[in-house]
């Protein structure tokens, strides 16, 4: 059993403290956001993150799980420190290192014994070592540590489960001490025979972005296919699903939609991109996925306006799903953003609802006008658009959605709704990639 701190309480930070502590180790959540902190001491969780509050509950009850605004003392009395603070965008595409090196100065400051640092946070290759000069700088030199970066690939919706489950876990070291510390903490990961993948560092740090940019290629990839398929009348579905039974394909990440959000993949496309600049290498294929996307998200918006000829001024448009996906409350880079900006800006009006991501939406667009079901939202308008794959929307009785709206016009940028069922109800409708000629 080690002690563990883990700095920064977002996504990464909260969930991995927790998932640590569920192995059994003495967990510390610190972040210097004292009123984040207050509320998870109040068992309050900032987040929308199915499973994480029970997570959270089970091991701050059986007092293996702590939050602390103390960040110093955290770091003293830690035998491993996780740094998982936020790598947001910065110029030119790169990442933003603020914090992360902030976070290093104060493990230097306070690393008062031997200690394993490792890195979670998404950190461009060579924050390693820029990570372990500036330890050195500021810490006492006779101290020792080790660097190690264990990149994470939980996804938003279902963190718990893959912070719990991972396909495998990667550990970036350069010694055999710091790997075994680490693999102690994995160690139920490990018994139950997890892939533990020891590495170099840089190559760990490679891993993450070479992992997300793929999913983006292959997310893009689909999404131009789909948008093939428009043209020429053949159904996405029914190629994606062939294409997946390939072995070498797999059926996951090969469903088409109105474009990746979130706040990793738009993110960490352009920082790799911008790495593969730096290093005078070429990631053309990356380059291309980004554009790709941003042409996905501006496509959605012309299908709406053409469903409705062109004529949106005045128009009621109800927008189901806010969140850059289904089960979370996060609306970084989400497609609907563009959706919203487009109706507001040709003078539509919009009625809006999210099972979960109301409130993050009306931060960005203070006046807009939100509902607490899809009935309410549906109710007169000219037009509905499905933007997020929450199960509620894809149970939505067709019969009755065309009785409350004003015109049975709708787009669906996901995909759930049954062609057949839209046809036989007389819907004016499309959708990405399985429009019937
Ligand atoms: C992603 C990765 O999947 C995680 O492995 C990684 O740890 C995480 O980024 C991160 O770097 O922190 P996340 O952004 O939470 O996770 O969500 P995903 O499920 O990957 O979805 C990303 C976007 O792709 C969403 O907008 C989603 O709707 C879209 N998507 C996904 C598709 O359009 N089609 C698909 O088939 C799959």
């Amino acid at each position: 059993m080690k002690n563990i701190a883990v700095i920064g309480t977002g996504y990464v930070g909260l969930v991995s403290g927790a998932g640590i502590s569920d192995f059994g180790h003495n967990v510390v959540c610190a972040d210097i956001d004292k009123n984040k902190i207050k509320h998870l001491q109040n068992g309050e969780i900032p987040i929308y993150e199915p499973g994480l509050h029970e997570l959270v509950n089970r091991n701050v009850q059986s007092a293996r799980l702590l939050f602390s605004s103390d960040v110093n003392k955290s770091i003293e009395d830690a035998d491993v420190i996780f740094i998982a603070v936020g790598t947001p965008e910065g110029e030119n595409g790169a990442s933003d290192l603020t914090a992360v090196l902030e976070v290093a100065r104060a493990i230097g400051k306070n690393l008062n014994s031997y200690k394993v640092i490792c890195t979670k946070s998404t950190v461009p290759i060579g924050t390693g070592a820029e990570i372990s000069k500036i330890i050195n700088e500021t810490s006492n030199n006779s101290i020792e540590f080790d660097y190690v970066s264990n990149p994470e690939f939980l996804r938003e919706g279902s963190a718990v489960k893959d912070f719990l489950w991972p396909d495998r876990v990667i550990i970036g070291a350069s010694n055999v001490r710091a790997f075994d510390i680490m693999k102690n903490v994995y160690r139920p990961l490990y018994i139950n025979e997890t892939p533990v993948i020891q590495t170099t560092i840089e190559t760990a740090e490679l891993i993450k972005y070479a992992s997300n940019a793929f999913l983006s290629v292959k997310i893009s990839y689909m999404n131009e296919i789909a948008n093939m398929c428009d043209e020429i009348g053949a159904d996405v579905h029914v190629v994606s699903k062939a294409m997946g039974i390939d072995g070498r394909i797999s059926p996951k990440f090969l469903h088409p939609g109105p474009g990746f959000g979130g706040s990793c993949f738009p993110k960490d496309t352009k920082a790799l991109v911008s790495m593969a600049e730096k290093f005078g290498t070429n990631l053309n294929v990356v380059e291309s996925a980004i554009a790709a996307n941003q042409l996905q998200k501006e496509r959605m918006v012309k299908k709406l306006f053409k469903l409705l000829n062109n004529d949106v001024k005045g128009k009621t448009i109800a927008i189901l799903g806010l969140a850059f996906k289904a089960q979370t409350d996060d609306v970084r880079e989400s497609p609907s953003i563009n959706i919203i900006n487009a109706l507001i800006n040709n003078g539509a009006n919009v009625k809006a609802f999210d099972p979960a991501a109301n409130d993050n939406m009306k931060k960005l667009f203070e006046d807009l006008d939100t509902y607490m079901s899809w009935e309410e939202t549906v109710k007169d308008a000219d037009c509905v658009v499905i933007m997020t794959e929450w199960n509620e929307f894809r149970g939505i009785n067709l019969s009755k959605l065309k009785e409350l709206v004003k015109h049975p016009n709708l787009l669906d940028c996901r995909n759930i709704l049954k062609i057949d069922d839209l046809e036989k109800q007389g819907f004016n409708y499309d959708n990405v990639g399985r429009k019937k000629r």
